[in-house]
């Protein structure tokens, strides 16, 4: 996998350096409150196992798949639930785990179709984000590291729905897709 890549951005181990940050802050935040995390299929699968493990305790997950459409691009903000959420979140304190922030679209959506379900809070913790490509402004409370606007894969991120098992994040060589 190594000759496809071009440059590693994100190193494994500030990967989980940072993972473990942002648990201990969210525990302390979380604190009293009904914890509940909500991961955005696929590309949050990685980022969800190692952020709940590096909590100091216990908090229930639940996952929600979407597809945007309308447009044609896959961030439309026009999104379709593929996979709803098992968890009724009622009074719940929803955190968003994602594994980037792109142009925001996706996000903002999301964010305001679990407000609306009368959740206590919705907040979101992403890997990554990227200012420069932002479309939307979206809060994000909790963010692992800021990148530039690049095409980037691994750590669930993908290309064609390949290497999201790398397990750093890193830009492609330019032979991968020409
Ligand atoms: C990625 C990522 C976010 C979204 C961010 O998902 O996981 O959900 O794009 O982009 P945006 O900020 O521009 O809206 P993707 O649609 O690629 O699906 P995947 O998680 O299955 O890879």
């Amino acid at each position: 996998m190594g000759a496809d890549l071009q440059e590693v951005l994100v190193s494994e181990e500030a990967i989980h350096a940072r993972l473990g940050e942002l648990a201990r802050e969210i525990w302390r935040d979380y604190q009293g409150k009904d914890l509940l995390l909500v991961g955005v299929l696929k590309g949050a699968v990685l980022v969800m196992a190692d952020l709940m493990r590096a909590l100091p305790g216990s908090a229930p997950m639940d996952w929600m798949a979407i597809s945007s459409y309308g447009s044609g691009t896959k961030s439309s903000g026009v999104v379709r639930i593929l996979k709803d959420l098992d968890t009724d979140i009622t009074a719940k304190d929803v955190l968003i785990v994602e594994d980037i922030v792109d142009s925001g679209l996706t996000l903002s959506w999301i964010m305001a179709n679990l407000a609306s379900r009368r959740a206590a809070s919705v907040q979101v913790c992403a890997l990554l984000r990227k200012p420069d490509a932002a479309k939307v402004e979206v809060p994000v409370r909790y963010v692992g590291f800021e990148i530039p606007n690049e095409f980037v894969v691994g750590y669930g991120l993908d290309y064609g729905e390949h290497y999201r098992n790398l397990r750093c994040v890193a830009t492609l060589a330019p032979h991968v897709y020409r």
